[in-house]
C-alpha cells in the first residue's frame, strides 16, 4: 500500500473527527437557544462527512483499501460560546496541514491522479479557515451578549459555501 493510501485512511478519520466535533457544537448552542450557530455548525457537520465520503469514493474507485475508522470521542462542554469557535479554528488549521502533507506525499511518489483529487481540498481548506477566523471575530465581540451574535449572523450568512471548481464525487451520494 502507498504511503498516499495509507495517509487518506486516517483523513477518513480526521474528517469524521471534524464531523463528531461539529454536531457536539452545534448540540450545544441548539441547548443555549442560539439557532443561528446551531445551524452553522449542524451544517459544517454535515460538510464534514461529505469530505469522509469523498475520500471514500476516491479510494473505491482507484481500487485501493478502504477502512471506517472508529473515532474518539468529541469534547462536549464548553466554558462559553466563545470555546467551541476557537477550537474550531484550530481544527481546520490542523486539517489544513494535514492536506498540505497529504499532498507532500502524492507529489513524492509521484502519484498524479493523487495530487489532483487533492487540489479541491486544499482550495477548500482555505475557506474553512478563513470562515471560522471570521466567526471568532465575531463570536469574541459578542461574547457577553450572545443574542448580538445570532443578530448579525441573522442578518450576515456566511459559510455552508463550497471551494468551487469540480467537487469530487461522493461515496453513496
Ligand atoms: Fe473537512
Ligand atoms: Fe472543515
Amino acid at each position: 500500500m502507498s504511503r498516499l493510501i495509507e495517509q487518506l485512511n486516517e483523513q477518513i478519520a480526521h474528517e469524521y473527527s471534524a464531523h463528531q466535533q461539529y454536531v457536539a457544537a452545534a448540540v450545544f448552542y441548539d441547548t443555549q437557544a442560539l439557532p443561528e450557530l446551531a445551524g452553522f455548525f449542524y451544517r459544517q457537520a454535515v460538510e464534514e462527512r461529505t469530505h469522509a465520503m469523498m475520500i471514500v469514493r476516491y479510494l473505491i474507485d482507484i481500487d485501493a483499501a478502504v477502512t471506517i475508522p472508529g473515532i474518539a470521542a468529541p469534547k462536549t462542554d464548553f466554558a462559553d460560546v466563545v470555546e467551541p469557535v476557537a477550537l474550531s479554528l484550530e481544527q481546520e488549521r490542523r486539517v489544513s496541514e494535514q492536506f498540505d502533507e497529504l499532498a507532500e506525499t502524492a507529489a513524492s511518489e509521484k502519484d498524479h491522479k493523487g495530487l489532483n483529487f487533492l487540489q479541491w481540498f486544499l482550495k477548500e481548506q482555505v475557506e474553512e479557515v478563513a470562515t471560522m477566523s471570521h466567526l471568532l471575530t465575531v463570536v469574541e465581540r459578542g461574547r457577553d451578549q450572545p443574542l448580538l451574535i445570532e443578530d448579525f449572523l441573522a442578518r450576515n450568512p456566511f459559510g455552508g459555501g463550497d471551494a468551487g471548481g469540480a467537487q469530487p464525487a461522493v461515496a453513496g451520494g
